[in-house]
């Protein structure tokens, strides 16, 4: 009797511990029933407006999770205590959607005051996202909460850069919890999107594991001298720009990788197996980027009474 009462005081225990720091995916069931609903429709309004807005909000909630955990970091404004991410090398002049995601807060908020994290509003676009350019659906879980505060630096040693080599993405990936698949599945985010010349440039001119025609095609609007087009665009899938499937890693198998990065992950090393896999079967894709997903909505987020739910996206509530 002694020992059953304190085995279910120990369940008990685990469990609340547990509690605290853990996601779920009912969190807004009862405190905001139509939050997700609300975000959803801004965001397929926001891709259907601009395609490419799909892609923009996908790589917000990738550089909010590996900075400090999926904590809203990214979106806070420089202050007078901090610098904070958006200048950061791998954000400034690139990361693109924080309008958006201001103008579905400001609707959230109509919806359910001072209940729905920005994390969360990120986490939930990214997967809205997904979905509203045909690829795969997962259930987000839910509950993570503001940050206070941001860092530049933290953004500049943590987020993977295209000049990486393998072993230099992998411990990128490792260092957040994401093994071999889950950084190939990730990769696979560039299906969408588009990429600045000022990110392809060496790969398309110094490297030799790139399909000529198709270097000298991108060449045509990038040209070798840094400065000139600087910020011209292509897009980081050749064969389907806009819309979410495997072409991405059919593209590696033919050396059509837009970054240094990308043809990294099929260059004779350890995830070239990956890469043939998820080239031969969408499904086999499909289900490993939505898994890795739930896994990197699950770097450290800020639970409980940790941090706070902002009013605003881009500043700490006063
Ligand atoms: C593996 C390491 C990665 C590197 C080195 C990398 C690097 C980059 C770079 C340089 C760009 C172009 C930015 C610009 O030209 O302004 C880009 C765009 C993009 N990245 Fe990544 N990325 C990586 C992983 C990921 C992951 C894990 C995701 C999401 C799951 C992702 C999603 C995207 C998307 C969707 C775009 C296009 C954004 C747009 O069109 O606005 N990337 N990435
Ligand atoms: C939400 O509540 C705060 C104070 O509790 C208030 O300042 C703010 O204006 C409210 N926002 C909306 C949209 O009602
Ligand atoms: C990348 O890996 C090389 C060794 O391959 C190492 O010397 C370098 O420090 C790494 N760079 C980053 C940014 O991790
Ligand atoms: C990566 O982790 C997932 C589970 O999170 C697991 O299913 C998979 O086998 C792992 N892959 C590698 C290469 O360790
Ligand atoms: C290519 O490599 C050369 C020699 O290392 C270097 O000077 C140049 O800046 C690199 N990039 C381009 C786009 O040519
Ligand atoms: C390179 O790309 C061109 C144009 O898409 C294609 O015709 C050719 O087969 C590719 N070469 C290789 C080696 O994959
Ligand atoms: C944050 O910066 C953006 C861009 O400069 C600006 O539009 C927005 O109003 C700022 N947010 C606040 C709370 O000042």
């Amino acid at each position: 009797m002694a020992s059953a009462s304190c085995l279910s005081l120990l369940v008990l225990l685990a469990l609340a511990s547990s509690a605290a720091a853990q996601l779920s995916s009912t969190f807004y069931d009862t405190s905001c029933p139509n939050a997700l609903s609300t975000i959803k429709s801004a965001v397929t309004s926001a891709v259907n407006n601009e395609p490419r807005m799909g892609a923009s909000l996908l790589r917000m909630h990738f550089h909010d999770c590996f900075v400090d955990g999926c904590d809203a970091s990214v979106l806070l404004n420089d202050t007078s205590t901090f610098t904070g991410e958006q200048g950061a090398i791998p954000n400034r002049n690139s990361l693109r959607g924080f309008t958006v995601i201001d103008n579905i807060k400001a609707q959230v908020e109509a919806v359910c005051n001072r209940t729905v994290s920005c994390a969360d509003i990120l986490a939930v676009a990214a997967r809205d996202s997904v979905v509203a350019l045909g690829g795969p659906s997962w259930t987000v879980l839910l509950g993570r909460r503001d940050s206070t505060t941001a860092s530049k630096a933290n953004a500049e040693s943590d987020l993977p850069g295209p000049s990486f080599d393998l072993a230099n993405l992998t411990q990128a990936f490792a260092n957040k919890g994401l093994n071999l698949t889950d950084m190939v599945a990730l990769s696979g985010g560039h299906t969408i999107g588009q990429a600045q010349c000022r990110f392809f440039r060496d790969h398309i001119y110094n490297d030799t594991n790139i399909n000529s025609t198709f270097a000298s095609s991108l060449q045509a609007n990038c040209p070798r001298a840094s400065g000139s087009g600087d910020s011209s665009l292509a897009p980081l899938d050749t064969a389907s720009p806009t819309s979410f499937n495997n072409d991405y890693f059919s593209n590696l198998l033919s050396r059509k990788g837009l970054l240094h990065s990308d043809q990294e992950l099929f260059n004779g090393g350890s995830a070239d197996g990956t890469v043939r896999s998820f080239a031969s079967s969408a499904s086999a894709f499909s289900s490993a980027f939505a898994a890795a997903m739930v896994k990197m909505g699950n770097i450290s987020p800020k639970t409980g009474s940790q941090g706070q739910i902002r009013l605003t996206c881009s500043k700490v509530n006063s």
